[in-house]
């Protein structure tokens, strides 16, 4: 069952139920000035930091659901009859209701009584404030007498102070309204020196700040008392709970269209410029004031929209394919890139599970995510690679998040998740193969942010590698820390007190408990910080020692990793086997198989496949390949969070889908296409579109996870958007399946796909010049590499040139080379 579509020719998906089980949403924004948006308006909006800076309220746990937003109210002043075009928050009948969710805005319509309305929502580039484009048609034959009323409810800046501490808050709103510009103001009196301002472009009959004003006591946004009667009441918040509405009355011929803007906008003032005059508490509107004026004007908001459809486009043209699969082209096309700006620009901190409050910039996420977003975004990539190495300890370690509006490590969290530091050499080597940028190894960058320990980024990179040479178990295996990538493996935590922090408990000194997962992200790491010493420094000492490295571990994890049919997990912290045929619960893990294939362990002696045939016969589902089994059906004190939760959910046995491309690359590294593909395929959410009644969640964007077989919602996703699953999922299609890969030497072609495919076309942006590359499969074999033409003249190898500009032809023929 579906309750929308998609529309690949517009680059929307399209939304035709208003109910949808789950609301669907959208980002707004993408630098600075951010929202949420659901397909019937609800969601909120922030500038940079979602807990900081939240302009607006949203209630998590509400019901109905996705109850505060940006809402419109249209009523009709000869019937007295209100609705909302989005549905939320009045809930009629609506006909023809649509949302479409595009590229950054999204645009809600919909019909009733005669009246076509349709608001597009979004924030032009490089502005802080968000457009609301309502355009009205009236299809009745008589002419129509409406009343429009907006509405947004404030935040009071931090949201975590704004839900709880009331006794402070329903004393210090403020506002300001002048030339019909309603302005929040809350602590603007104080320490702040920026406020909110929500405006439109038509002359207002009325306006209320104060909600209680708007609503009427004891209703709530379906019903507000304003729009019933039809007139506003012109409060002014005095402390309670601000708000923002405006009352613009419009009266529309048969047939005629009317345009309506309304803005809602960030906007800081200089500390010593807050008032206007400067000895009063009035603010300073000079330097917002040409802001306003600018959008006020429907020629430049029109115009504002169409520069932001040309900055997707042009971000999107850096990578398109054409293959036999629409689910394929579909994701990496244009959602999945997107979504891999969303968890770029947000890491894990405002979605719809993501409260804004909870989480900060995340060290590892942070690192993930950009392996998907660096081509679209190299500037911002290197900007955040900087940011995240400050955060870097003089150990090697790292703060597992810091704020993004401080860009500080934050101290709740503190470090010691022993992968950390590894995910950094990754992230620099990607955005150093997808750029060739050298200098950014120069860069010197504090740790911890300390003025005066500045040292270059290659030394940061170095230390990550001897964080975890320094950390080595009894068995020569990377020992754990708190935890590794599965936040809720937590073999030294021990809790046995309700409510305390899974992650920030520790009982044991941590020297026993080893992780296999570790073992092979740090071959990998070493090998990449190898292969960037042998091109950089000249320093023929080093890049011995780190392929050593890599090697030593490399054995010891078959060596002590091996457990008969696959690869173990972890060591606990008494030193028994975690992921072995020898436990009871938690016998098999899919995080060390892809791993381990991934850094090479057992490719030249079958145990790689053999570890993969196991991946498929005990984790595979039909929806996806769960993290472990059997699930943990009890709490075990010494694996901490992951046997926490009921079978079938998160790390406890769901599809956690963040990782499954790794056993999709995997599987491309040992010539699977088919079973890659396969994989791919199953958590795919196009693919899974037409189950959207069991997923779920949005169909255009993966979620963190689909609730395993052992759960009674098997196959239900949640948490969707902001999860590494994005990347890594960009990741595995287009560098591993469809094999189109930067390298420091030049741009790799090594398709490894299903051998049902003829071939396939793809056009990729790569260091300045544009490649269009065509893959032909005659002998449907899924891997392998006959012939290589660029520009008309046949290579030896399949890895193309750096031409730094021009276009250029790429011509593959896939077969046994005849050499
Ligand atoms: C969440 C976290 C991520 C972690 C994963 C597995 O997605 O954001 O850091 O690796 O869960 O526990
Ligand atoms: C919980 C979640 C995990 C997430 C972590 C972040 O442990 O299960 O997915 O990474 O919280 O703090």
């Amino acid at each position: 069952m579906q309750f929308g579509h998609f529309d690949d020719t517009h680059r929307e998906y399209v939304i035709t139920q208003p109910d949808t089980p789950l609301p669907w949403i959208n980002y707004l924004g993408s630098q600075d000035y951010f929202g949420i948006i659901s397909n019937t308006a609800g969601g909120y909006s922030f500038f940079r930091d979602a807990r900081l800076r939240r302009l607006t309220r949203y209630r998590y746990n509400n019901a109905p659901l996705d109850s505060n937003g940006r809402y419109v109210y249209l009523r009709d002043d000869d019937s007295r009859q209100f609705w909302s075009p989005t549905w939320q928050p009045t809930r009629r009948d609506l006909q023809d209701y649509t949302c479409r969710h595009g590229l950054g805005y999204t645009v809600i319509a919909s019909t009733y009584q005669g009246i076509r309305a349709a608001i597009r929502y979004f924030v032009p580039l490089n502005e802080t404030l968000e457009i609301w484009q309502l355009t009205l048609t009236n299809q009745r034959a008589d002419a129509a007498h409406l009343s429009v009323f907006s509405a947004v409810e404030f935040c009071l800046w931090d949201a975590q102070d704004d839900a709880t501490n009331f006794q402070r808050n329903f004393n210090t709103a403020q506002v300001e309204v002048s030339d019909g510009v309603i302005y929040h103001k809350t602590e603007y009196r104080e320490r702040r020196n920026h406020f909110a301002y929500f405006a439109g472009s038509e002359t207002l009959a009325g306006f209320d700040t104060q909600r209680e004003a708007f609503l009427g006591e004891y209703r709530g946004w379906d019903n507000p008392a304003v729009v019933e009667r039809g007139e506003s009441t012109n409060s002014i918040a005095q402390g309670w709970q601000p708000i923002g509405s405006h009352h613009v009355p419009v009266t529309l011929q048969p047939n005629e269209t009317r345009q309506i803007v309304f803005l809602l906008g960030y906007h800081e003032n200089p500390p010593d410029q807050k008032f206007d005059p400067p000895n009063s508490q009035t603010i300073n509107k000079r330097t917002v004031a040409p802001v306003i004026a600018r959008y006020r004007d429907p020629a430049n908001v029109a115009a504002a929209f169409d520069a932001l459809r040309a900055h997707w486009d042009d971000l999107l043209e850096r990578f398109q394919v054409k293959t036999p699969d629409v689910h394929t082209n579909r994701m990496v096309n244009l959602w999945n890139a997107y979504q891999c700006m969303a968890t770029f620009n947000l890491s894990r901190s405002a979605s719809l599970y993501e409260s804004g409050i909870g989480r900060g910039i995340g060290f590892r996420d942070s690192n993930q995510d950009l392996l998907g977003a660096v081509h679209m975004a190299p500037a911002r990539a290197r900007a955040r690679i900087l940011d995240i190495a400050a955060t870097q300890l003089e150990s090697g370690g790292a703060y597992h998040q810091y704020q993004p509006l401080t860009k500080r490590g934050n101290n709740d969290i503190g470090s010691n998740f022993n992968d950390d530091p590894l995910w950094l050499i990754l992230a620099v080597a990607a955005y150093i193969k997808e750029t060739g940028d050298w200098t950014i190894l120069e860069e010197r960058v504090p740790y911890d942010n300390q003025p005066g320990t500045e040292q270059p980024l290659f030394e940061h990179l170095q230390r990550c590698i001897r964080y975890t040479l320094d950390r080595l178990g009894p068995h020569g295996l990377p020992l754990i820390g708190r935890a590794d990538w599965n936040d809720c493996l937590n073999l030294n935590c021990f809790s046995d007190t309700p409510g305390e922090s899974f992650q920030t408990t520790t009982n044991k000194d941590g020297k026993i408990a080893e992780s296999v997962l570790i073992a092979g992200l740090f071959v990998v790491a070493a090998e990449e910080l190898a292969a960037l010493m042998e091109r950089h420094v000249d320093d023929a000492g080093a890049s011995v020692v780190y392929p050593d490295a890599a090697q030593k571990i490399r054995t010891t994890g078959l060596q002590h990793g091996w457990g008969g049919r696959w690869l173990r997990r972890a060591d606990d912290a008494a030193g028994r086997k975690i992921g072995s045929h020898e436990c009871d619960e938690g016998k098999i893990f899919i995080e060390s198989q892809g791993w381990c294939v991934m850094a090479g362990i057992g490719l030249a002696d079958g145990h790689a496949e053999k570890a993969l045939a196991s991946v498929k016969e005990q984790l595979a589902t039909p929806h996806g390949i769960v993290l472990q089994q059997p699930a943990f059906s009890r709490y075990y004190l010494n694996l901490g969070e992951i046997s926490s939760y009921p079978p079938g959910y998160k790390e406890n046995a769901s599809v956690f889908c963040h990782s499954n491309p790794w056993i999709m690359i995997a599987e491309a590294v040992v010539g699977h296409g088919d079973q890659a593909h396969d994989y791919y395929t199953r958590i795919n959410p196009s693919a899974r579109e037409a189950i959207s009644d069991v997923h779920r969640c949005e169909p255009y964007v993966y979620a963190q996870m689909i609730a395993g077989r052992d759960a009674p919602t098997h196959g239900e996703a949640k948490n969707s958007w902001l999860t590494g699953t994005a990347a890594w999922n960009y990741v595995a299609i287009t560098q591993w399946i469809l094999g189109v890969r930067p390298t420091f030497d030049g741009l790799m072609i090594d398709p490894c796909i299903p051998r049902a495919w003829d071939g396939f076309k793809a056009t990729r942006g790569f260091r300045g010049a544009m490649y269009h590359i065509t893959v032909e499969n005659p002998e449907h074999i899924c891997r392998g590499i006959r012939s290589v033409q660029v520009d008309g003249k046949s290579i030896a190898h399949n890895v193309i040139p750096i031409f730094g500009e021009g276009t250029h032809q790429v011509h593959l023929v896939m077969g046994e080379r005849s050499t």
